[in-house]
């Protein structure tokens, strides 16, 4: 590894010196315009079987995972979408920046109403400004378990990767496999107030591995050649799970996370939260070893209700081209597992987001916004509602389990709020009050205050256009302390500082990284502490914050930020497409 960290120094300081005498020709070639690549997502119902349960799942093209988005930095994508499945759907194209197309981005009831069964939408966006790995999947309900895929960008023509070119490129996305219909399991969880049924498989690549009954068969295997360096494209597509990741006797170097440049560290062990993509290289033994390695994944969980604490495996083996040595036959090598963190090992956790920072060079810098000009403070964590009259909910001490920000419990209007925010003639779909701080401060992280109700509403916070923002976002323990990754639609932020215990104003600011600190579309806020984070309003339109495991997006935690046009024709969010979808 240490040779390889040694090259990629080189090759960094080669691309300063090579953009500082060629930045002519790299002029031009910013101006001219990316290719358009075009896609047709059909939604379809087919049977899948995975751990001997057969059942129809809603797919993209019948596959899952579905196809993989490749395109280049600069290029226009279009996606038609034909909804020839039984359920209304949306999809998202997680972490794409959506300049001034956020028609494009795909959450249900924000930025457009949900293709109906038989109808059909075209996805329209140019992806401006990222390179890396990113993911698409369903955003309306719990739809997206199974209809997920990778995104991949690569850099325009002629752009080295700031690290040595590899061998082969290799998406591992993770999911998460119900054997029951996964609509129905959050629907009842809804109705009851309880906890929803936990999955029954964590999948790569689709493949939940040979850890689980009646798998075996069913696995990931990835086919490598001695000596060679690859590049994993891990992506974490789980509904409810944040998973460490590892291979046996194989050290990992991250490179990339969320579709940005990191300064190149060394691992064993990557923790993803759903919603985040890393991108990390692997060499290849020299020699071929007789031996085949697990790869495999498990949760990282902090929170006080039950989870899905199985194990999914994919295999790594080596092609073996001397078939000389008898030992060769795959089933005599010995099979190595990796050694995962344990399942609540924050301490894990909190040193591996801390190694990751922006690459900040001058080829790619990071532009953390200096000055603050709003600044709010958001709590975030579970909470209760009121059950129904006539009815018995499942919730603590007969409530309804519910989550917010701020104690606000988010409620998803019945039409796009983007329609509400382009249209002046749609007022009242949503309201401008969305509170800036907490309706009262308490012991975030002690003992819960005596009341945990939360009111709900579809509040909204209005930004100037190109307004800095800071928002420190801070878990409670009410009904426990838990990690709630928290993923920004339209914009990526950077990650201030982060620390256990409650945020404090007049000391952690003075700890903040305004260097190279880690630029992202979703952030772990650490369980029983707090995140900072700073983002520039500079993309107009209606954009979703929220919780990406699902459950909690379920629950209410989530909110919507709305930006103003800025005053030149670049700063205005463009007319709805002809075809967007109608509630
Ligand atoms: Cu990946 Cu709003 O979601």
């Amino acid at each position: 590894m240490d040779s390889l960290m040694r090259a990629m120094a080189v090759m960094s300081v080669m691309i300063c010196v090579l953009s500082a005498m060629g930045s002519l020709p790299q002029l031009a070639e910013a101006k001219h315009a990316g290719i358009t690549r075009h896609y047709k997502f059909n939604i379809v119902a087919e049977n899948i079987r995975r751990l001997c349960h057969t059942k129809p799942v809603v797919t993209v093209n019948g596959q899952v995972p579905g196809p993989t988005l490749v395109a280049r930095e600069g290029d226009r994508v279009l996606v038609k979408v034909v909804n020839h499945a039984q359920y209304n759907i949306t999809i998202h194209w997680h972490g794409v920046r959506q300049l001034q197309s956020g028609w494009a981005d795909g959450p249900a009831y924000v930025t457009q109403c949900p293709i109906q069964t038989g109808k059909t939408y075209v996805y329209n966006f140019t992806i401006t400004g990222q390179r890396g790995t990113l993911l698409w999947h369903a955003h309306a309900s719990w739809l997206r378990s199974t209809v997920y895929g990778a995104i991949v960008i690569l850099p325009k023509r002629h752009v080295p990767f700031p690290f040595p070119k590899p061998h082969k490129d290799i998406p591992i996305i993770f999911g998460e496999w119900w054997n029951v219909d996964p609509e129905a399991v959050i629907s009842q969880a809804l109705q009851t107030g309880g906890a929803p049924n936990v999955s029954d498989a964590y999948t790569i690549n689709g493949h939940p591995g040979p850890l689980y009954n009646c798998s075996a068969k069913d696995t990931f295997r990835l086919m490598v050649e001695p000596g060679k360096t690859y590049l994993l494209r891990l992506i974490n597509a789980a509904l409810n799970d944040e998973l460490f990741f590892s291979i046996a006797n194989h050290s990992l170097t991250v490179v990339e996370a969320d579709a940005i440049y990191v300064k190149p560290f060394s691992t064993n062990v990557v923790v993803l939260a759903p919603g985040q993509t890393t991108n990390v290289l692997l060499t290849t033994k020299s020699q071929p070893a007789n031996a085949t390695f697990l790869m495999s994944a498990r949760p990282y969980a902090t929170g006080p209700a039950t989870f899905d604490n199985s194990t999914t495996a994919g295999i790594l083996q080596y092609h073996q081209t001397n078939l000389t040595s008898p030992s060769s036959s795959t089933s005599k090598f010995r099979l190595l597992s990796p050694t995962l963190p344990t399942i609540n090992d924050t301490n894990f956790v909190t040193s591996f987001t801390q190694k990751l920072k922006s690459l900040a060079n001058n080829q790619f810098p990071a532009n953390v916004p200096q000055k603050v000009d709003k600044q709010f403070f958001f709590t975030v964590g579970l909470g209760t509602s009121p059950c129904p009259k006539n009815q018995t909910c499942q919730g603590p001490n007969g409530t309804k389990l519910t989550a917010s920000i701020n104690n606000v419990s988010f409620v998803l209007p019945s039409i796009a709020m983007l329609q509400a925010h382009f249209s002046a003639k749609l007022a009242g779909v949503y309201t401008t009050d969305f509170p800036n701080n907490p309706p009262f401060p308490f012991n975030y992280t002690g003992s819960p205050p005596n009341n945990t109700m939360v009111i709900s509403g579809t509040k909204t916070v209005v930004l100037k256009f190109n307004t800095s923002v800071e928002v420190v976002l801070q878990d409670t323990g009410i009904l426990g302390a838990e990690s709630h990754p928290l993923h920004l639609h339209g914009f990526n932020f950077f990650v201030m500082g982060q620390g256990f215990g409650n945020y404090d104003p007049s000391k952690d600011p003075a700890k903040f990284n305004l260097v190279d600190p880690m630029e992202r579309n979703t952030v772990g806020v650490p369980s029983g502490g707090w995140v900072a984070i700073r983002f520039l309003a500079d993309n107009p339109g209606v954009w979703f914050m929220h919780c990406h495991l699902e459950v909690h997006t379920s629950w209410g935690l989530k909110m919507a930020w709305v930006v103003m046009d800025g005053k030149l024709p670049n700063q205005k969010l463009l007319p709805p497409p002809s075809d967007l979808p109608q509630c």
